[in-house]
């Protein structure tokens, strides 16, 4: 190995600089390889764009959300949007990919993304192309990994925003709702719920019932705590009922802009509770943005060097991953298309259950 490709791709998240300065740090001080960033994800790679990466052009980035080289969400070499003749046309371009890699002497493709970049990260490995996949995304919806990076940002800055909605709540006796992305996962709303003290949780690995909910809100109210917060993910659903958004969380590129289901629960919860104020607010992609937390620098910086270590052993079409603390790997293709979702029997739920949160079961 000589050269290295990096890319980002799909929605961005804190961390994504981290792993890029790792990369290159260990790449180049370790092993003497050269490292290139392609721009936009895919699209540079398709494009043959692409900045020269080295250690003064990755200093001072380690705490920066975003991406220094730029994402690009839903671009799929394998069925990729070209003009042909004055008309759009899907098709294969990934051959150009190749093309452009060999052009460059690039040896290595390292890829940083959630399932959808990962998806074709496994598809150039099919064809033989050298790759490693560095598992990111807010949402902690990947398999073979204990946790993705981006993932605790997110829950930061959920909590910061549940503590700013306990005082408001009440200061006016209000039921205050916060919508939270993870798409049909619940991470993000179970664990900042319980770090942000919610009242109910609600989560699409469990249907929750408008019953139940109000019920919680009158024994509260009962207890002579007449406010309540909820955390709703964006991708929880009624059981068997009409409040859900799952199918446009499913179907479309931009879920929250459409949402979302916590205006729906405003709405329905107020034709049933008339002795409270309800309130709904949408966090959507402030849980992208910011400074990365101190854990997700530390872990960016591990799976980076990790993902260098994978290289020199040769360890291609595999994904580095966190599994009971240490750092390990997986095959991209046992981490593909499984959605890690919460076991709705696991300690957590159970943690939140014994301090009286409700699931609105
Ligand atoms: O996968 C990350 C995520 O932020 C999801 O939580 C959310 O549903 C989606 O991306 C939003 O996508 P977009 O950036 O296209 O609005």
């Amino acid at each position: 190995v000589k050269k290295i490709g990096i890319l980002t791709g799909g929605g961005d998240c804190p961390g994504l600089n981290a792993v890029i300065r790792a990369v290159t740090k260990a790449a180049i001080a370790n092993y003497g390889y050269e490292v290139i960033g392609y721009k936009f994800g895919y699209r540079g790679l398709y494009n043959n764009d692409f900045i020269k990466l080295d250690a003064r052009s990755v200093s001072g980035i380690l705490h920066k959300g975003g991406t220094i080289l730029y994402s690009s969400n839903k671009d799929n070499l394998f069925d990729y949007q070209v003009e042909e003749n004055g008309q759009c046309v899907k098709k294969d371009v990934s051959d150009v990919a190749v093309e452009n890699m060999k052009k460059e002497g690039v040896d290595v493709l390292v890829v940083l993304g959630g399932d959808g970049t990962l998806t074709s990260a496994r598809d150039f490995a099919r064809k033989g192309v050298n790759v490693i996949g560095v598992p990111k995304t807010i949402d902690n919806d990947l398999s073979k990994t204990d946790v993705t990076f981006g993932f605790n940002s997110a829950v930061d800055v959920v909590v910061d925003a549940l503590d700013k909605l306990h005082t408001t709540a009440e200061s006016h006796h209000r039921i205050m709702i916060l919508e939270v992305m993870g798409r049909n996962a619940g991470w993000i709303a179970l664990h900042a719920g319980i770090a942000g003290s919610a009242d109910v949780i609600l989560i699409p690995e469990i249907p929750f019932s408008l019953d139940a909910i109000v019920a919680k809100m009158n024994e509260r109210s009962q207890r002579g705590l007449p406010f309540s917060i909820i955390v709703v993910s964006e991708g929880a659903m009624e059981k068997g009922g009409e409040l859900t958004v799952q199918k446009i969380v499913n179907d479309s590129p931009d879920p929250v802009r459409l949402g979302g289901i916590g205006n729906k629960l405003a709405l329905a919860l107020e034709a049933r509770i008339s002795d409270h104020e309800i309130r709904n607010t949408v966090l959507g992609h402030l849980q992208r943005g910011g400074i990365t937390s101190a854990y997700d620098r530390l872990l960016s910086t591990r799976y980076g060097v990790a993902a260098v270590e994978l290289i020199a052993q040769g360890k291609f079409g595999s994904m580095v991953a966190l599994q009971d603390g240490k750092m390990t790997d997986a095959s991209l293709e046992a981490v593909i298309g499984k959605n890690k979702q919460v076991d709705v029997d696991s300690e957590l739920i159970h943690v939140a259950k014994s301090l009286g949160v409700s699931f609105g079961e």
